[in-house]
C-alpha cells in the first residue's frame, strides 16, 4: 500500500505540481513538498493517501475542515485537491518544520518562557479550530507545523492532520448550530502519549480533551512525562491519574493550575481560553520574554535572513508602542482579544 504513494522526486501530478522531497510519512500516505508548474517557484505542500479498501479515506475529510478554516489567519490555505484511480491528493500552504523536529533538533535545551510561548501559539491554533466546530482528538507535536519556512510566520505554530477530527456541533431542524449528543462509548481516538485520561476511559471527546492534551505536549517537550516509555494502558492510565503537580514537575507553576481548571470541565463545556491564556503568561511576565524574543532553535543567521525581528521603520512608526504592544500588531494571533472571542455560538 505505501508504495502507491511513495513518491519520486520529480514526480508531476495532474501536470501541475512538482514532487520536491517528502516531508512526512504516515500509515496511508506521505506528504510532499510540491513546486506548482503554473507559478513557478512557488512551493506548496501536498497530502497524498491511498485509495486502497481498508484506508480509512479522510483526505476528503481535512479537505473540508481546510475549506471552514479558509477565513481564518493562522490556518493553511487549501490551493487544490484531486482524485485518481490509486490515490487522493490535497495542497496547502507549505509550513516549516513541525514542533516534534523543532524541539529535539533544538541546539539548547528549550527555557521555561520558550514552553509558556508554544503554549500560547498551540492554544490560538486549537481555539481556531474549536471556533469552527470541531474538536481535533490528535494534538501531538508532530501535529504542530511553523506558519512557514522562514520570516515571521515561522514563529506561530499552526494545528495541521485532520484525519481524527470530529464536529462537536451539528445543524438542528431550523438552521441553528446545537451541540451534538456525547456519546456513552466510543473507540479511542488519539495518540496514547498525548490523550486525556477521558479519552483512555472511551469518554466523547471534547474542547477540554484537545487542552488536556496540550499540556501533556508541553511537558513531554519540557521534561517528559511519567508515563514515557510505558506501554501498558492500565499503567499509562494510572499514571495520568496522579497528582497534576506530580505530572507537571518542573514546568511552570501554572501548569498545575490549568489541569485543575481542566478537571472541572465536562465533554460539552467551552473552556474559558481567556483563563489558560493569562496562566501561561504569567510565565512571560515572571521572566520578561515576549513573542519578539528569537527561539532557542533559531540561529543568529535564520534570524538576519528573514528579517524576523521589528525593521528600524516599524520601530520608527510604532516608536510609542513597547514591545509588548509591537508583539501584538507583528502577531496578532496571539493577542490576548483573540482568546476572549466567543468563537461559534451554540445553542446547547
Ligand atoms: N503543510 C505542511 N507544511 C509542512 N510540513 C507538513 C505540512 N503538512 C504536513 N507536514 C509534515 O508531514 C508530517 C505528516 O503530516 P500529517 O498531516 O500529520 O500526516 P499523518 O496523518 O501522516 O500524521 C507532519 O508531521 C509534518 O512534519
Ligand atoms: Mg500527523
Amino acid at each position: 500500500m505505501a508504495e502507491l504513494v511513495d513518491f519520486q522526486d520529480g514526480k508531476v501530478i495532474c501536470g501541475r505540481w512538482k514532487v520536491h522531497t517528502q516531508l512526512g510519512a504516515g500509515g496511508c500516505g506521505a506528504v510532499y513538498k510540491v513546486e506548482d508548474l503554473c507559478n513557478k517557484g512557488f512551493m506548496a505542500a501536498m497530502k497524498v493517501e491511498s485509495n486502497d479498501v481498508g484506508n480509512m479515506g479522510v483526505l476528503k475529510l481535512e479537505v473540508q475542515v481546510l475549506g471552514k478554516l479558509k477565513d481564518i489567519p493562522d490556518a493553511f490555505r487549501l490551493y487544490d485537491m484531486g482524485k485518481r484511480k490509486k490515490y487522493s491528493f490535497m495542497v496547502m500552504s507549505l509550513g516549516g518544520q513541525d514542533l516534534l523536529n523543532l524541539a529535539m533538533r533544538s541546539p539548547k535545551t528549550l527555557s521555561l518562557p520558550t514552553i509558556a510561548r508554544i503554549g500560547v501559539m498551540c492554544l490560538s491554533a486549537i481555539k481556531s479550530i474549536h471556533d469552527v466546530g470541531f474538536v481535533h482528538r490528535d494534538v501531538k507535536p508532530g501535529n504542530f507545523v511553523q506558519g512557514c519556512t522562514t520570516g515571521r510566520l515561522a514563529r506561530l505554530l499552526y494545528l495541521i492532520d485532520f484525519g481524527l477530527i470530529r464536529a462537536y456541533m451539528k445543524e438542528g431542524k431550523g438552521g441553528e448550530m446545537k451541540m451534538r449528543k456525547a456519546r456513552t462509548t466510543v473507540a479511542l481516538r488519539g495518540t496514547f502519549r498525548y490523550c486525556s485520561l477521558n479519552t483512555h476511559n472511551r469518554l466523547e471527546q471534547g474542547r477540554v480533551d484537545d487542552l488536556y492534551s496540550l499540556l501533556h505536549v508541553l511537558q513531554a517537550i519540557n521534561r517528559g512525562l511519567p508515563w514515557d516509555g510505558v506501554k501498558d494502558e492500565k499503567e499509562i492510565m494510572m499514571k495520568k491519574a496522579m497528582d497534576p503537580s506530580i505530572i507537571f514537575k518542573d514546568a511552570p507553576a501554572e501548569f498545575v493550575t490549568i489541569a485543575e481548571y481542566l478537571m472541572t470541565l465536562s465533554s460539552t463545556d467551552k473552556p474559558d481560553y481567556m483563563k489558560v491564556y493569562k496562566l501561561l503568561f504569567e510565565e512571560l511576565e515572571r521572566t520578561n520574554v515576549n513573542f519578539l524574543m528569537p527561539y532557542e532553535w533559531e540561529t543568529k543567521r535564520s534570524d538576519e535572513n528573514t528579517m524576523v525581528e521589528p525593521s528600524k521603520h516599524e520601530r520608527k512608526t510604532f516608536q510609542k508602542d513597547s514591545d509588548e504592544k509591537l508583539q501584538y500588531r507583528i502577531y496578532p494571533q496571539l493577542n490576548p482579544k483573540k482568546f476572549a472571542d466567543a468563537g461559534v455560538q451554540l445553542l446547547c
